[in-house]
């Protein structure tokens, strides 16, 4: 059970980040962090039973924000026990539809941003020699899926990210974890036109994500049904892999 912990969501006015703050706010003290103040500060209202929360509207892309609020934090609690990065867009297109400024925008949020958010964070941490620090990333980031788009380049690299993390800052005392969700319905995935298989709501993902959070395990992913079936594609040889994704591109869906 997660309880009497110091949590920063960051990405905590939608979706899953949103769902996470609700079922963490009554025992924990948390801060919330994305762009809109409007939402937080609702959120953070709504909370009927609550240890403490605080708002701390910001802008990954922010290199001054981010460090502002990572300060804060750092001298207002007594430790940092975890930090949980869901900022995140999604453009869902064919490479070549996608213009050079969305794409680097979508690095720079989904991406550049976790390191930013990290970086700000490594003296604090350092210190304290403990710590927990999850990335939601995508079973998106697990191959290169067609219509994958910027977005999976994206979580592939915060993937990537935080296995080296684990190794680097393991050593140092501290747990990384990398989560990786299939479908979960937030304003992300509305963009979709295609069905959505084992789709699940934002709350049903927030249990995944806490039930994850407290096992300790490097990779949290959910659902198991759909995760295991992609990560078995990573088993096929590269011919029959592109083989498998030139059907996919063609029916337009997995
Ligand atoms: N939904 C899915 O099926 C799915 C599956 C796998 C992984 N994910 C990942 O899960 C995470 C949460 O996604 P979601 O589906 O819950 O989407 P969402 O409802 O759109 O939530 C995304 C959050 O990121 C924040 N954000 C976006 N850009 C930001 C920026 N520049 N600075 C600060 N905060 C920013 C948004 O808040 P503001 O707009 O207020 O800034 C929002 O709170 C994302 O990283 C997404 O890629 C989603």
């Amino acid at each position: 059970m997660i309880r009497g912990k110091n949590i920063w969501i960051i990405g905590a006015s939608e979706g899953m980040g949103r769902a996470l703050a609700q079922k963490l706010a009554p025992s924990n003290r948390l801060a919330l962090s994305a762009r809109n103040k409007k939402r937080l500060d609702e959120l953070a209202k709504s909370f009927e039973t609550r240890l403490d929360v605080e708002v701390l509207p910001l802008d990954v892309q922010k290199a001054a924000e981010v460090t502002k609020a990572a300060e804060h934090l750092a001298k207002s609690w007594d430790q940092i026990d975890l930090v949980i990065y869901l900022a995140g867009i999604y453009d869902p297109a064919p490479l070549e539809n996608i213009d050079v400024k969305t794409f680097e925008q979508t690095l720079d949020i989904n991406t550049t941003g976790a390191f930013r958010v990290l970086k700000a964070l490594q003296k604090p941490l350092f210190k304290q020699g403990f710590g927990q620090v999850a990335v939601v990333a995508s079973v998106a980031g697990y191959h290169g899926l067609p219509k994958g788009g910027a977005y999976g380049v994206s979580k592939a690299a915060l993937i990537h990210l935080t296995e080296i993390l684990n190794t680097e800052w393991g050593a140092k005392g501290l747990q990384v974890q990398v989560i990786n969700p299939g479908f979960v319905r937030t304003r992300l995935t509305d963009k979709n036109t295609f069905d959505m298989p084992f789709l699940l709501e934002p709350t049903e993902a927030a249990d995944h994500i806490i039930k994850g959070l407290e096992s300790g395990s490097f990779e949290v992913h959910f659902p198991k049904q759909f995760t295991f079936m992609l990560k078995s594609l990573g088993l096929l040889p590269y011919w029959l892999f592109n083989k498998v994704m030139a059907k996919v591109n063609e029916k337009g869906k997995i």
